[in-house]
Formats: C-alpha cells, sequence, structure tokens
C-alpha cells in the first residue's frame, strides 16, 4: 500500500505503461479533448489504454464536463471488443465500479459506489465512469481524482490526497485501476453477472435508503431496493409502484 504514495517527482507517467500487465498498452498524452474520444475514434488493438496529463472536454455521464486539470489526477480510457450481444452491453459500468471499487477500497475504508457509476468517499465523489460503445467497440473512461486539493464548491469532489492527507502515484494507481478495470469488463462479457453484482452489492450505499432519482424534468421518490441481474436500479415507491431504471441521478434523501 506504501508503494502507493509518493515523494514530488518519483512518478514517471509517459513510462507508466511498463508497470501494466501484457494485455494492456498504454498512450500517454500530455493533453487531449478527451480520452474517451479518442478511444472511440481510433483502431485500437484491444486492451489499449489511452491516458492523459489533462483533458480539454473532458466528459462525464449525462452530457456533463469531466473538469481535468493537469498535473493531478487520473483520467483514462480502455478500449474493449466485447462478445456478447449488444442488447447485453449495459452491464459493463457496473462491473468495471465493483472491480474499481474492490480493487481501492482495501486503501480507502470508506469507499462506496453509487448507481450508476460513481466512486464516493464520505467527503464526496472520488471517481465516475463513462462507458461508451461505438460499433464493435466499448471504452471504459474512468476519472479519478488523486492530488487536486482545490474543487470548484458546487462539485461536492473529493481526492485521494484530501481524503488521505498524502500525495499518491499516478502511475501506480494506473497499474493498479487499468487491470481491476480489464477484469470487470471481463467478468460481465463471460456473464458472471450474480459475482458482478454481488461483487457491487458489497460496496453499495443506496440499498435500502429513500432516494430521489431525477430524470430529466420527472423525479422519483422511493427506497432503492436491489439491482436487477441487468444491471438496472430497483426503486419502489412507498405506495408500492415500482420503477426498474436504466438511467437517471440519485440523491439519498435520508
Ligand atoms: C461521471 O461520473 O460522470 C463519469 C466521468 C468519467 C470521466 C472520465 S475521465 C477519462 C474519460 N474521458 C472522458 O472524457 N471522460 C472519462
Amino acid at each position: 500500500m506504501d508503494r502507493l504514495y509518493f515523494l514530488t517527482g518519483q512518478e514517471a507517467m509517459p513510462e507508466a505503461g511498463r508497470l501494466l500487465p501484457p494485455d494492456l498498452s498504454l498512450q500517454w498524452h500530455l493533453w487531449l479533448g478527451s480520452t474517451n474520444e479518442l478511444a472511440l475514434q481510433g483502431e485500437w488493438p484491444p486492451g489499449t489504454v489511452i491516458a492523459a496529463d489533462c483533458q480539454e472536454s473532458g466528459r462525464g455521464r449525462l452530457g456533463r464536463v469531466w473538469h481535468s486539470p493537469p498535473g493531478l489526477n487520473l483520467y483514462f480510457s480502455l478500449v474493449y471488443y466485447p462478445s456478447l450481444p449488444a442488447k447485453q452491453w449495459g452491464g459493463f459500468s457496473l462491473a468495471v465500479g465493483a472491480s474499481l471499487g474492490q480493487a481501492l477500497a482495501p486503501l480507502l475504508p470508506g469507499l462506496r459506489l453509487k448507481w450508476p457509476n460513481d466512486l464516493l468517499l464520505p467527503a464526496g465523489k472520488l471517481g465516475g465512469i463513462l462507458l461508451e460503445a461505438r460499433g464493435e467497440k466499448v471504452v471504459a473512461g474512468i476519472g479519478i481524482n488523486v492530488n487536486q486539493v482545490d474543487f470548484p464548491p458546487l462539485l461536492r469532489a473529493v481526492s485521494l490526497a484530501r481524503a488521505t492527507g498524502k500525495k499518491w502515484r499516478r502511475d501506480r494507481l494506473l497499474a493498479l485501476l487499468a487491470p481491476a478495470a480489464l477484469k470487470g469488463l471481463e467478468a460481465w462479457n463471460r456473464g458472471e453477472a450474480a459475482q458482478v453484482l454481488a461483487s457491487w452489492r458489497s460496496l453499495d450505499i443506496l440499498l435500502g435508503k429513500d432516494v430521489e432519482v431525477r430524470r430529466g424534468e420527472e423525479i422519483i421518490r422511493g427506497r432503492a431496493l436491489a439491482i436487477s441481474p441487468e444491471g438496472r436500479l430497483l426503486v419502489q415507491e412507498q405506495g408500492g409502484v415500482q420503477h426498474s431504471l436504466a438511467s437517471g441521478e440519485v440523491t439519498i434523501s435520508r
């Protein structure tokens, strides 16, 4: 665990690819529009990890901007070619989240997952996953706040450095998290939905809680009951009506 902390200057992102296992290869960029966009556009071999020091137009879920200042955080996208039919790709995001959560939880005991794709610490959002697909290809885009300590106040974000009071090595974190993301994609692709969901559940912050789910103009209020085998959030209103949600922005009511 100590290996993940660093003294300034020890990090070597351009060479971080050497820390990756042989089924992953790193494309490191000092500056990019969005690692997801480049991953979606190019003809990359499976296992390509496109990472950038900063992103000009990093994107989050629901059309949001992912703030991506230089020298501080991890922004990377993993290219994957599933053998599953596209209608079953809905669980890839959860599978990546569960796998990243399991990799980080031993280092950060307060870490939790919030459907559909948030990595949370008690003080706020540590990271997120944006799964995008084009043609035969799936791209798992991952943003983790690592050494940033100042955030725009409205973001309610937190970083590893803020949570632990230490600076972290991004190269070694990438070597921990990129293989974990691949493991999650492979597990879902092999049809291991039950294992993936059990792994997600063990870190889930929503289950059993009263929640509000915002979907555009619509707000659904109820209790978060479960994640379905397809990766949908099941919410039950007080009157008993059940919703099976494929997307939405969830907040815990109390
Ligand atoms: C979210 O929580 O809304 C998902 C955020 C995903 C951000 C990452 S940063 C690397 C990759 N490239 C992007 O443009 N977005 C994802």
